[in-house]
């Protein structure tokens, strides 16, 4: 591969190869030809990060796996077990459960970084639709994963969101004892959420993975600018505001790495149960059927949901409010999906949109904070005023986009990538 101070036999040996598989073209086609815009900053550094904490969760993931036992009766049991007594399963275990926390730390950064430069328009609606498939899985890995310690949290954690699904009319019984395998939430539970955790959910996570790098490879990546660098090529057909990822890119992302794992080993070496917020006191406990939590939260990343689940309070049509909580909590997902259609500004980047646009954006963000820590909390009537005040904007930000990305002022947008 592209090095030209190979020995014959190395080459012999490339060609064989080549001839037989296509590395060579493989190297090229994704590192060292494929050319990506020079002007990348510190938001580009999270897709690469997502990449790193995925390895880590599998790699650690397999090894607690060798220890530990899904059954009711004994899985707290083996997770104290790793603790004390398995060669560095203290590390093991909270190199995992750090990284279920800095997966989604560095999700939402990367999310937010799409929001900002509009990396989920047109030519790049199918990256931003897997992005959001592999979000969905990643919910449900962290879930089902939470189950397995069988503290406490988990267990009525659990019971808490399996009995969400018990709102929906009609199915809604049936559907949570189908789920959950039992009429409660068992051992046979804790193993098919297992199954899931460890085999299902993880295989679907890193085919999404790969189709989601392919459809960015095949369109080319956006920049903080938001322009087309495929618009604009020398002779050779290379973009001239591009720069071949392998050595640039590969370097620049080996900084990110550096400087991220500073962080995350702070975190799993001083602060591994993240003041409550990585592992929550509870789940120190062992899981209790007869006894329920003073205060039942889910982990942070999912208490932006939360707090709009618990924003609806009353009901409609004669349904529940619980109902309508859940409608709007899968809403508030859903919408992701389609804001590749709802952005009808002529610009991409938040860059050379407008004030509306910008202020609107600081919103949604300022909002979904809000609504995250709402939802770690007690509820109050004054917090469900807050979240109901906050769910609403979320929405506005994207249903009224259509509208107000249209009428925004925009600046001109220059030819060649800026810095
Ligand atoms: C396991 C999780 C994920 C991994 C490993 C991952 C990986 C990557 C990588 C390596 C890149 C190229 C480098 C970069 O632009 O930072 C990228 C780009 C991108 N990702 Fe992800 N990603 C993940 C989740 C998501 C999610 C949840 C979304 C949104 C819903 C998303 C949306 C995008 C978009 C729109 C781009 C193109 C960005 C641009 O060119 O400006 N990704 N992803």
């Amino acid at each position: 591969m592209g090095n030209p101070n190979r020995s014959k036999a190395e080459k012999g040996l490339m060609r064989w190869v080549d001839d037989r598989f296509p590395a060579t073209q493989m190297w090229e086609d994704h590192l060292s030809k494929y050319y990506a815009p020079k002007n990348f900053n510190f938001w580009y550094f999270f897709g690469s990060l997502a990449l790193l904490v995925l390895v880590n969760q599998i790699v650690t993931g397999i090894w607690l796996t060798m220890s530990y036992t899904p059954t009711a009766e004994g899985a707290f049991a083996s997770v104290e077990y790793i603790m004390r007594d398995v060669e560095y399963g203290w590390l093991l275990r909270y190199l995992h459960s750090t990284g279920a926390s800095a997966f989604f730390v560095v999700v939402y950064l990367h999310m937010f970084r799409g929001l900002m430069y509009g990396s989920y328009r047109n030519p790049r609606e199918l990256i931003w639709l897997f992005g959001m498939a592999i979000y969905l899985a990643l919910m449900a890995e962290a879930f089902m994963g939470y189950l397995l310690p069988w503290g406490q949290m988990s267990y009525w954690g659990a019971q808490v969101i399996i009995s969400l699904f018990g709102a929906i009319p009609y199915v809604g019984e049936d559907l949570q004892q189908w789920i959950r395998g039992d009429y409660l939430i068992s051992g046979i539970t804790l193993n098919r959420f297992f199954s899931l955790h460890v085999i299902a959910l993880p295989i679907v996570l890193l085919a999404l993975v790969v189709l989601h790098i392919l459809a960015l490879h095949e369109v080319g990546s956006n920049n903080p600018d938001g322009i087309e660098i495929k618009k604009n090529k020398d002779e050779k057909g290379i973009p001239v505001d591009g720069i071949p990822f392998h050595p640039y890119y590969s370097v620049k992302d080996i900084v990110g790495v550096v400087v991220f794992l500073f962080v995350f080993c702070i975190v799993v070496f001083f602060f591994p149960e993240g003041g409550g917020y990585f592992i929550e006191k509870p789940n120190f406990e062992p899981a209790n059927a007869l006894k329920t939590p003073d205060h039942i939260a889910p982990v942070w990343y999912f208490t932006p949901f939360y707090a709009m689940l618990r924003a609806v309070t009353y009901p409609l049509f004669g349904v529940d409010a619980k109902f309508w909580g859940v409608v709007v909590m899968g809403a508030a997902i859903a919408i992701l999906f389609v804001l590749p259609w709802l952005d009808k500004s002529p610009v991409k980047s938040i860059r050379y949109k407008g004030m509306i646009c910008k202020i609107m954006l600081v919103v949604f963000a300022v909002s979904f904070v809000i609504l995250g820590v709402l939802g770690a909390l007690p509820s109050t009537p004054g917090r469900t005023v807050v979240a109901q005040i906050t769910t609403t904007l979320y929405f506005v930000f994207f249903l009224a986009m259509p509208w107000y990305s249209k009428i925004d002022s925009t600046k001109p947008v220059p030819e060649r990538v800026t810095g």
